[in-house]
């Protein structure tokens, strides 16, 4: 029996020997098309290519995609474990042709699959057209040879394909299985077509208009083919069951819940079974393809199919957690033909884990109050919104989780009460936050996000995606337009651009449109969750409504990246330098550099910053991935992580480790709660300096530091300024500290010599010596000595008292315009003329003021150099009317 791996794998083989690109599944989060919630449909990655927007070395491609239809226009969620073929996650087997062939082509590429490769009897299958494609009609019966009752006309939309409000549509023709008589139904446009008989297996969409979101549907710009097939349709015809919930991957699945829960499969439970079996694919692919349990859009969604078939494992009466359990089936079923699941195993155990965990504890208590409520109610009367509110708010249960669980016992929600009540507490929540902050410019922001929902952050696994504009603001106040020339801030449902929070800088980059370019100058968080980009319209109109390319600067996000991931790093290794003491005070990452405060009691020496620097970069060398985790607020804190005092934690928080452990007390080295963008692997840091550590206040260092090529530019501008260094000294960088020892050595000597010199020449040192006048009878010299020291003046003026015998003098240094003045007079002179006295004269005229000393000697000083001569007139004076 061909199994469902086997079967994907002859599709693939298939159209690779006919031309086509294999092409693997994109992930299930849509970059290139913001109104979808997931990829629900195989053709959606090549949109642009049906469109012309986008070309590709290939024109033919094949692919077996990952698709989800819960939430948006496809939402199968409801219906999931009570048909045979409903899923949340689906796999749909396709062929394209971007204007390469067409209906005949397709339809023979189809033809010879099913009934050759895949050896279904031709008698048993059946097609539908769209009623007006004569030539599709004509086809089938030339290619399959199908008598015309078996080529059946559909008028309806069920025959033309579209991928959701807008995009590439055009009229499909369908295969159709006849499972045989033993089974209820009708052929297609029958009356009975609703039942099993008749199952669709295969749809070629011939494609060839664009829905636009005006209305209008253009031609594309040549014909194209599209086609679908389910994966675990097609396993079940050709594994003889009309089932999909007993193919082959589906009953390992369902086996190991069987054995998780303990509960043996019966007509009451299957339903239970096939919704963990069906769930547990859909959230493990949304978990490797980066999508976490949140309360917000897809993260929401995510929550809810979660929940749904962690309510059915509680229903099977299973006493363990189920979900994580279930993991390691599924990664041996289609682990190969999806590596990414392997990859992610740990992620998605872990996720399944916390968020099984906290459902179980409110489970209990919602359903006991579910029960409580519904006594009260006659049992034909809809269960009131304001119950299934509570249930909700309170204890986590998802609107249809409810619908679900009442659906046994066939009673519905009063899903209007529901939105009221919802709707009351937003209005509560919004009046709550108004008294915060500053309430005229929130509010703009605050009632964007009540009625668009919080912007959807793509931008941890791309710096490019598509987005809706959702609200533009203009000086303040809303606008629906905004025209080149215009600074606007723009609003859209989902972006990869990172808003600044955290420390992390906002990104910058481009937003683009057929016509339209608007400049992205910097990226805000407002009121929690709404990103607002700050635009210059650079080109065109935007209007809200619009989709535009949403393109991050990719070189300065990563450095922005290595940055943050470097802190992440630097506080850690800081903590093991410095102690347990050291705490992050502020932080900042820019592009260019980070800069972390720390608290700290004292300079870091250089030998510890030499440390810091060194075990930085071993760990970066080290190369180890950085792991991104949900965790409970105290599952992470028991993990290690640091949290900030101060900063406000949901219950549920992210958690980036990084580097390995080298002591084993916990895995990771350093591990964080952080919103952040982060390299995948330490290596991409490349390399880190410091080049700043000063004081901010008391207790509080400073580190500033460098990664990556600014890293290296900072090194090499170093290494130049050394090499320049040297080559003025006339030596090599590694003599430079010995030669500048030996000038600053040379320099002393000379200086000292100098000084001797002008004192030798200020005082005697030349043939006739000092001028000596005399003043009143007494001896006086008067001197000024340019660059004298000041602290030699007291020496020389002994030398000059000795000299004279009997007399004053008075020294003037004056070095850099300013002055010192010392004043010294014999003993035999003092009760004449006080050196104090003088030297206050002195000063004076020097600009200065006060002075102090003996009678015999005293100094001062004063700013005005340039007066010193004056000053000496003014002591002689003083000695002259002394
Ligand atoms: N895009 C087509 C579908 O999803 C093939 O059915």
């Amino acid at each position: 029996m061909a199994g469902a791996n086997d079967i994907r794998k002859t599709f693939l083989d298939f159209f690779a020997s006919k031309g086509h690109e294999r092409v693997p599944s994109a992930p299930l989060v849509p970059i290139n098309d913001p109104t979808l919630m997931f990829i629900n449909a195989g053709m959606v990655p090549f949109k642009n290519l049906f469109t012309g927007a986008e070309t590709r070395d290939y024109v033919r491609a094949t692919s077996s995609q990952k698709c989800v239809r819960a939430g948006g226009k496809h939402n199968d969620l409801d219906n999931v474990g009570y048909t045979a073929r409903h899923h949340t996650f689906f796999e749909m087997l396709g062929n394209f042709s971007f204007g390469d062939y067409f209906k005949d082509d397709a339809i023979q590429f189809a033809w010879n699959l099913i009934t050759k490769e895949y050896g279904l009897n031709r008698d048993k299958l059946t097609v539908t057209v769209f009623h007006e494609d004569d030539e599709a009609f004509d086809l089938w019966k030339k290619i399959a040879g199908l008598p015309d009752e078996r080529i059946i006309r559909i008028a309806t939309a069920d025959n033309f394909w579209s991928m959701g409000d807008t995009g590439p549509c055009g009229p499909c023709s369908e295969i159709f299985y006849d499972h045989g008589d033993h089974i209820w139904g009708g052929p297609p446009g029958s009356p009975d077509e609703d039942g099993d008989r008749f199952v669709e297996i295969w749809n070629l969409v011939f494609m060839q208009f664009e829905q636009l979101a005006s209305g209008e549907r253009i031609d594309l710009p040549k014909p194209s083919i599209d086609t679908g097939m389910g994966l675990e349709r097609i396993a079940a015809v050709m594994q003889g069951t009309h089932d999909n919930y007993e193919i082959d991957t589906f009953r390992r699945l369902i086996e190991a819940s069987i054995e998780a829960t303990g509960a043996r499969e019966t007509e009451e439970n299957k339903a239970s079974h096939r919704v963990i079996a069906d769930h547990l694919r859909a959230c493990s692919f949304l978990i490797a393809d980066g999508v976490l349990p949140s309360n917000e859009g897809r993260g929401y969604v995510l929550r809810r199919i979660m929940r749904r078939a962690m309510r059915h494992a509680h229903l099977l009466g299973a006493k363990d957690l189920v979900m994580h359990q279930l993991a390691p089936t599924l990664v041996s079923e289609m682990g190969q033909a999806f590596p990414e699941l392997g990859r992610a195993q740990k992620l998605i155990e872990e996720t399944m884990k916390l968020e099984e965990a906290r459902f179980r504890q409110m489970l209990d208590k919602g359903l006991r109050l579910l029960e409580d409520e519904l006594e009260k109610i006659a049992d034909d009367k809809e269960l009131p919104g304001e119950v299934a509110f509570k249930l909700y708010d309170t204890y986590g249960f998802p609107l249809d989780l409810t619908q679900d669980h009442l659906r046994g016992q066939n009673r519905g929600v009063d899903v209007d009460g529901f939105k009221v009540a919802m709707e009351e507490q937003r209005a509560k929540a919004r009046a709550a936050w108004a008294g915060s902050g500053d309430a005229a410019t929130e509010k703009v922001w605050f009632n964007i996000q009540d009625e668009e929902g919080a912007t959807e952050f793509v931008g941890y696994t791309t710096q490019v995606a598509e987005g809706q504009v959702v609200a533009l603001v203009k000086d303040g106040e809303r606008v629906e337009r905004a025209e080149t020339g215009d600074d606007v801030m723009v609003v859209t449902n989902q972006t990869p651009f990172y808003g600044e929070s955290g420390g992390q800088m906002g990104d910058t980059g481009t937003m683009e449109a057929a016509g339209v370019k608007l400049k992205i100058t910097d990226t805000a968080k407002m009121v929690g969750a709404l990103h607002v980009h700050k635009a210059q319209v650079k080109e065109g109109l935007v209007k809200v409504g619009d989709a535009l390319d949403m393109i991050v600067d990719t070189d300065r996000r990563n450095r922005l990246r290595a940055n943050h991931s470097a802190t992440h790093v630097l506080h850690e290794v800081l903590r093991r330098e410095l102690g347990e003491h050291v705490t992050q005070k502020g932080s900042l990452v820019a592009p260019d550099r980070l800069r972390f405060d720390i608290s700290h009691p004292k300079a870091l020496t250089e030998d510890e910053l030499a440390a810091v620097e060194r075990e930085v970069n071993r760990i970066v060398r080290d190369n180890a991935a950085v792991e991104t985790r949900l965790l409970s607020y105290d599952d992470a804190i028991d993990a290690g992580a640091m949290a900030l005092f101060g900063e406000k934690y949901g219950d549920e928080v992210r958690v980036v480790s990084m580097g390995d452990n080298p002591d084993k007390s916990k895995p990771h080295y350093s591990v964080e709660l952080c919103g952040g963008t982060h390299v995948e692997r330490l290596g991409d840091i490349a390399l880190f300096t410091i080049v700043g550590e000063s004081a901010v206040s008391a207790g509080v260092r400073r580190i500033e530091a460098l990664t990556g090529a600014a890293a290296l530019d900072h090194l090499l501008g170093q290494q130049k300024l050394l090499k320049e260094a040297a080559s003025q000294l006339k030596t090599n960088p590694v003599e430079l500290p010995e030669r500048i020892a030996a000038l600053q050595g040379e320099r002393k000597t000379l200086e000292k010599e100098l000084t001797e010199a002008r004192k030798k020449a200020a005082l005697g040192g030349n043939s006739s010596g000092p001028a000596v006048k005399e003043i009143a009878g007494i001896k006086f010299i008067g001197q000024v000595l340019d660059g004298v020291p000041p602290r030699d003046l007291r020496g020389m003026a002994d030398d000059a008292k000795k000299s004279m015998g009997s007399g004053i003098v008075c020294l003037i240094a004056t070095n850099d315009g300013k002055a010192a003045i010392l004043i010294g007079v014999t003993d035999d002179l003092t009760s004449k003329a006080s050196a104090v006295d003088l030297v206050r004269v002195g000063a004076e005229a020097l600009g200065g003021k006060g002075g102090g000393g003996r009678p015999d000697m005293a100094q001062a000083g004063g700013p005005d150099g340039a007066r010193a001569t004056d000053a000496i007139s003014a002591i002689e004076a003083a000695i002259a009317a002394s």
